[in-house]
């Protein structure tokens, strides 16, 4: 038992107010930076509207509902009961960022009513914390309102200014896009309509999809996003250019005419506003796994945080394949079998493989996908029984792989007897994906069939102690705290996408974007750690546009408790640089971004939930720049022996990307360096303690 769950505090304050119409509500983050404003327009509608610093942040904004079959819910409504509290708490992650997370904020719950008939009923509720703030919204259990088909929500977000956004589009099928930096005006998001690398794609508006963060002139950040998706479609935003103006829009479906069925009660997830004077205030935040309930599984430690290595690269290289009609079948027991001696001779936990079963012959391009993948019969030249007791005797674990090509009905049929075998086996964790196009046809990604799909792939799962890292997932709602078996996810344009995408790419501005954006949701599956960054001989027109040092540093800088590295092992061996993979951690004590700026850098200090040991990556886009480290961050009493992995002195993305240097030094929490980053570089530090 911990000593932050024993030491608890509670609850503090209730209080019920009774109805004050003309007033408006206030609530006010415990810190007292924050303040939310609520009340009722003229037309007795209900809006809220949020300061920050005295600032306003987000001007009047309306809150409603299009039901299929009944009137809208937004005006002629009454405040029937205030209810305000106070709140503080703390809990335990069982792997993650941080240990201890502090849960703290005050609240008000507004109980409304239509004057007029149905008269139906519903309550919206704010939690205030000092990093941000979440709404959402609640319908009891009433006469009048009974199923509920929802058309729209009609949740408002009224900007103060032209803000400069870094945004991907409101794609209902795939998060997979490059980030784009604009004012507010100039969002356009039609552009990125029939992306020619993308298996699915459908972006029916001009909208944006969240987490989406903005810079206000006066250096405030903003992140909108969503915590505690269940049961409910997630949410894109419809961008208002004009009016400077974002509105809810639901994921749907082609099937339906309402996109979210419901039965009251029932609640909204919770809509979300992170807000820093920092960038690195955002990454900090804890508001998305704080607004989800507590873990409902209980014990997980059957599930161990690790790095892993695969057979994948070779893949997406072309070096190799899934299927194993082609020559050259990648999920060979050999091959897993040398994979399993590197891994276990280098600190690495786990051997990822993919195409080990049969199906992979009718992937991509088939419609006709339901009942091809088999989760239980691997391919004749890979003896799964003989990998997995092989890698027992090394101590590397099997990550499982269950590439559903999306054919939703097939998976759920085997979803029990997959992961029994896995928990018969002894194989706690599984790579899902889903690409291409949803079957049932007319089904989208992101909408509320495919996220009860997702929800009970990990209900499932727990219930025979596997654990889920989702490609082409939904997006993370900070479930995680919840069901911990969600570990992490991909939902992004990950590493793959420089082997093979006609678009060159990922620039080396993409992670300076994720990191204040994709993951201020939750862990990302990146899979970093590509050391032939030319990708020769395999890829003529392809490459990595970052440095070995800024690869480095992904393993500091992104959060997951799975790490791959992720290049084939021939470059890792006999490459002094892949020590710092060999080192570096994948659960944390504490989690402190030292400098940064959205779309620019970052720089990130995380010490090791193991050990006293800190690591600290920084990483730059495509500029070259100086950082000056101060690590008084570290242990007063305490002497580290540091190894830099920096750029080398020519050091360039394109130029001279695996130019690097290492350095030793002692350090103490006196010390300050000041270390360059070529353009698209980076560097990364572990700091030893000195016994
Ligand atoms: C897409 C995933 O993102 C990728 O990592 C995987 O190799 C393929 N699907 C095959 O499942
Ligand atoms: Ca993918």
């Amino acid at each position: 038992m911990n000593r932050f769950v024993l030491t608890l505090s509670c609850i503090v304050i209730i209080l019920f107010i009774s109805c004050t119409q003309n007033k408006n509500i206030e609530v006010i983050s415990p810190d007292g930076k924050l303040k939310v404003e609520l009340g009722l327009t003229a037309n007795e509608e209900i809006f809220y509207k949020v300061f920050f610093n005295q600032n306003t942040v987000i001007n009047p904004s309306k809150l409603g509902f299009d039901f299929l079959d009944q009137e809208s819910i937004l005006k002629d409504l009454k405040i029937v009961k205030i209810n305000k509290k106070s709140f503080e708490d703390s809990w335990e992650m069982p792997w993650g960022e941080k240990r201890e997370v502090i849960n703290s904020y005050n609240s008000v719950q507004i109980s409304l009513q239509e004057k007029k008939a149905p008269n139906r009923k519903f309550d919206i509720v704010f939690k205030v914390y000092n990093d941000g703030l979440g709404f959402r919204y609640q319908f009891p259990e009433q006469v009048n309102m009974s199923d509920v088909f929802i058309t729209e929500e009609n949740t408002e977000f009224n900007l103060t200014h032209d803000h400069k956004v870094f945004w991907i589009p409101g794609d209902w099928d795939i998060y997979e896009h490059l980030y784009n930096t604009t004012k507010f005006s100039e969002i356009d998001a039609t552009k990125y309509r029939n992306h020619k690398a993308l298996a699915q794609t459908s972006i029916p508006n001009n909208a944006v999809n969240t987490p989406v963060t903005m810079v206000t002139n006066n250096g405030i950040h903003l992140s909108f996003h969503e915590a505690n998706l269940t049961n409910y479609s997630g949410m894109t935003l419809i961008v208002d250019t004009v009016n400077l103006k974002m509105t809810s829009c639901l994921v749907g479906s082609d099937n339906r005419d309402y996109k979210v069925v419901q039965k009251t009660p029932f609640e909204t997830p919770w809509r979300t506003i992170q807000i820093s004077e920092s960038a690195g205030g955002l990454i900090e935040s804890d508001l998305i796994i704080n607004l989800n309930e507590p873990n409902k599984l209980g014990d997980v430690s059957w599930f161990k945080p690790t790095k892993y290595v695969g057979i994948w690269w070779d893949m997406h290289l072309g070096r190799k394949s899934w299927d194993k009609a082609s020559e050259n079948h990648g999920a060979t027991t050999r091959y897993a079998k040398d994979l399993i001696d590197f891994a276990s001779e280098h600190n690495i936990g786990g051997l990822l493989v993919e195409g080990w079963n049969t199906g992979w012959e009718h992937w991509i391009g088939f419609e006709d996908r339901e009942g091809v993948f088999d989760f239980v019969t691997p391919y004749s030249d890979y003896n799964l029984e003989e990998v997995v007791n092989y890698g027992k005797e090394k101590g590397v674990e099997l990550i499982m792989h269950h590439e559903t090509s999306a054919a939703t009905k097939t998976y759920d049929q085997q979803m029990d007897s997959a992961y029994h075998l896995m928990q018969s086996l002894g194989i706690h964790s599984v790579k899902t994906g889903y690409v291409g196009k949803i079957l049932p046809k007319g089904e989208y990604h992101h909408g509320q069939y495919m996220v009860n799909h997702y929800r009970r792939a990990l209900t499932t799962a727990a219930k025979y102690q596997v654990a889920i890292n989702a490609h082409e997932p939904i997006k993370a709602t900070g479930i995680r705290r919840t069901y911990p078996n969600a570990i992490s996810r991909e939902g992004l344009r990950g590493q793959e996408f420089n082997a093979w995408s006609p678009d060159g790419g990922n620039p080396p501005e993409h992670l300076p974007i994720v990191a204040f954006t994709r993951m201020l949701a939750g862990p990302i599956d990146f899979t970093p750690g590509i050391f032939n960054i030319k990708l020769k001989p395999y890829k003529e027109k392809n490459q990595v546009n970052t440095t070995i040092a800024h690869q480095l540093a992904l393993y500091v800088v992104i959060n997951s408790p799975i790490q791959m590295a992720a290049d084939l092992i021939e470059y890792y061996k006999n490459n002094p640089a892949f020590q710092f993979i060999e080192d570096v951690p994948v659960s944390w004590e504490t989690t402190k971004v030292l400098n940064g700026e959205v779309g620019d850098f970052v720089a990130i200090a995380r010490k090791d939930r193991a050990s006293e040991n800190w690591f600290v990556g920084a990483i730059s886009d495509e500029n070259e720049r100086e950082l000056e480290i101060n690590f008084d961050f570290l242990d007063k009493n305490k002497t580290y022996n540091a190894i830099f992995y920096k750029d080398g002195k020519d050091a360039h993305w394109n130029n001279n990307p695996t130019d690097y240097k290492i350095e030793t030094k002692k350090i103490t929490s006196t010390s300050i360096e000041k270390i360059k980053l070529a353009a698209g570089g980076g560097f990364a530090i572990s700091l030893i303690v000195n016994e």
